[in-house]
């Protein structure tokens, strides 16, 4: 049989799904370290460079200390000292205590001396908590050291920014990322609800006209004389019957389906009896219950699909021998369990996640939709759950369905 969709580049591109995760993650990492650290190192220069500012300044007061009176102090006082309108700086003695002498800090104008005094070694504090203070030398005519003072300086407005700048900016595209991600798999959700409602809406609709003329027609065989006695009746009855049961199905899954407190034993060995004439022989299905009255909320019709689905692929796991038991009980918070436990070849450790996704087939004739499915009518339509609860290569496969009572 040609499968031409199997080799489709979007199936292909959903099974490279996880290694096309896997890159944007790690791009996303590379993205974040090289612009921390690149900011990193700006911020590293401009914090040299406002030191340097800060030096000079050191130096000239040291320079204008040695000149005295002389000329061109006006010109250091006017071009260097003053030039330096973004790094707030205090001058302390040798003690480190305030002198008067301070720029670019904002100290309210009607402070009285002490208050302003304690403003400014409060701020010593904080400046020496952020840098080294840089030493002022100042010198008597011998060259000697007559006393020294200390220039205490914080960082800049702008260096404070840009060191908070990546981590701003990197919040906000997480921010807006996840946000675009939340938009696209939502409308990605309600574009495939639309195409999985519409395409079984449009298959039941499809078979209903030539399925109830096949109907009229074999009544119509039934009550002519020459044909009633045929042995062919009973058995296309019997494929009516079905192809009635799958157009029940599609027409179900297309319409938001109606649910009835069932009983679910009842409804599992109806369905176990229906598969077993199908199947070989030498797989034997067993049911065992556990405690009475386990009813669940369900639709006769889809539920009977997912056990079909599953036990069929029971099935396919053994080769052609084999058991598979399925134990009913009741769950926790009035749920009902159903754990199919078969003896096949099990799913090994790498698929056990992919096992629902759509297209993930280990078959050569699998189309791979069987459990997407069976997840889609449980957790879509019965509010429940299916899962693989274990699975050990070669011994063999549990799944639990955990229904609402
Ligand atoms: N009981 C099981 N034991 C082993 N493997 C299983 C079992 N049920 C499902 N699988 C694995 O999950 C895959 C997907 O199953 P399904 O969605 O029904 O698609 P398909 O049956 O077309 O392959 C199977 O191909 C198989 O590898
Ligand atoms: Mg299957």
């Amino acid at each position: 049989m040609a499968r031409p969709l199997r080799e489709t580049a979007e199936l292909n591109l959903y099974r490279h799904k996880s290694t096309i995760k896997i890159l944007v993650g790690l791009i996303a990492i590379l993205i974040v370290v090289v612009s921390v650290y690149y900011n990193n190192f700006i911020v590293h220069l401009l914090k040299e460079r406002e030191r340097n500012t800060v030096d000079v300044f050191a130096r000239s007061i040291e320079f204008m200390a040695e000149q005295g009176d002389h000329a061109n102090v006006t010109f250091i006082n006017e071009h260097i000292i003053k030039s330096n309108t973004t790094i707030p700086v205090i001058l302390a003695d040798q003690m480190g205590e305030p002198t008067l002498d301070y720029l670019n800090l904002d100290i309210p104008e009607n402070l009285s001396e002490a208050e302003l005094y304690e403003m400014l070694r409060a701020e010593i504090n904080n400046m020496r908590a952020e840098n080294e203070p840089i030493q002022v030398v100042y010198r008597n005519a011998a060259n000697q050291v007559e006393h020294v003072e200390y220039v205490f300086y914080r960082n800049s407005d702008l260096l404070r920014q840009l060191s908070y700048y990546p981590f701003i900016q990197l919040s906000t595209i997480l921010l807006f990322g996840a946000l675009a991600y939340l938009a696209f798999s939502y409308s990605r959700t309600a574009e495939q609800n639309r195409v999985w409602v519409g395409l079984a809406k449009e298959t039941a609709h499809q078979l209903g006209t030539p399925l109830s003329s096949l109907m009229a027609w074999l009544e119509y065989l039934r009550a002519d004389e020459r044909t009633m006695q045929h042995e062919a009746l009973p058995e296309m009855a019997k494929d009516l019957e079905k192809l009635h049961l799958i157009t029940e199905r599609f027409s179900n899954i297309g319409s938001v389906p109606v649910l009835e407190l069932t009983s679910v034993p009842e409804m599992i060995h109806s369905s176990v009896s229906y598969l077993q004439k199908r199947i070989s022989t030498k797989v034997k299905i067993t049911v065992s219950t556990v405690g009475n009255d386990l009813r669940a909320q369900l639709n006769p019709h889809l539920f009977g699909w997912v056990i079909e689905n599953v036990i069929k692929n029971a099935v396919d796991a053994m080769s052609g021998i084999g058991t598979i038991d399925i134990r009913i009980a009741p769950g926790n918070n009035n749920t009902v369990y159903i754990d199919i436990v078969d003896n096949g070849k099990g799913i090994s450790k790498s698929n056990l996640k992919k096992v629902f996704e759509p297209g993930f087939t280990t078959k050569k004739r699998g189309w791979g939709l069987g459990l997407t499915l069976a997840k889609r009518i449980i957790d879509h339509y019965h509010r429940g759950r299916i899962y693989v609860k274990h699975s050990e290569p070669n011994v063999g496969t549990t799944f639990r369905i955990v229904l609402r009572s």
